[in-house]
């Protein structure tokens, strides 16, 4: 069966998916944004297992328990800052997708979550960012896995409307 992709605008930290994604950092002891709100919700024992994790390089992921989060599993990846776009930003980008996604087919889960990751504080430009995402994931569901459905949680309408509108 064809995997689906859908947009929705809320809060990621309810969403109750194999996997949530977070937009971590590369220390990934916690942060604000939705990396603050997942670890709020996740509770303490989400950043006792990220102690154990080493780190995570920017455009890799890890995958933890998801705690006293609804989803069964956090995806920790770390998005590229943006800096102007002559750093490899867009190809930074594209591997945390591609890395979770792979991840998560590799522990043969069926639902994951994205925000809209490097967009708010790492400053993206939210255009390219929800353009890079859509294409990354749709060429990853080209092959088959155990993957069927995608959600793009967005927190803003703006953010929700750019996604419906590439979605056409
Ligand atoms: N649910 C879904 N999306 C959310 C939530 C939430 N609860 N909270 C924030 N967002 C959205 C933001 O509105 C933005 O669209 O997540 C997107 C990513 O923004 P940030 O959380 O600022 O992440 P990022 O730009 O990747 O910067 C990562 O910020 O919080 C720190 O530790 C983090 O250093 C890292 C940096």
């Amino acid at each position: 069966m064809k995997p689906n992709l859908q947009v929705i605008q809320g809060d990621i930290t309810k969403l109750d998916l194999d996997a949530i994604v977070n937009a971590a950092n590369t220390s990934l002891l916690g942060g604000g944004g939705v990396d603050g709100a997942i670890h709020r919700a996740a509770g303490p024992e989400l950043l006792a297992e990220c102690r154990t994790l080493n780190g995570c390089r920017t455009g890799e992921a890890k995958i933890t328990k998801g705690y006293r989060l609804n989803a069964r599993h956090v995806i920790h990846t770390v998005g590229p800052v943006w800096n102007g776009g002559r750093s490899g930003e867009m190809e930074k980008l594209r591997s945390c997708y591609a890395n979770s996604l792979r991840l998560a087919a590799e522990h043969g889960l069926t639902s994951i979550a994205f925000p809209c990751i490097s967009t708010g504080v790492y400053r993206f430009p939210p255009d390219e960012a929800a353009s890079i995402a859509l294409s990354t994931v749709r060429e990853f569901l080209r092959e088959p896995g155990s993957i069927q459905k995608v959600v793009f949680c967005c927190f803003s309408e703006a953010d929700r409307e750019r996604y419906e509108a590439l979605l056409q």
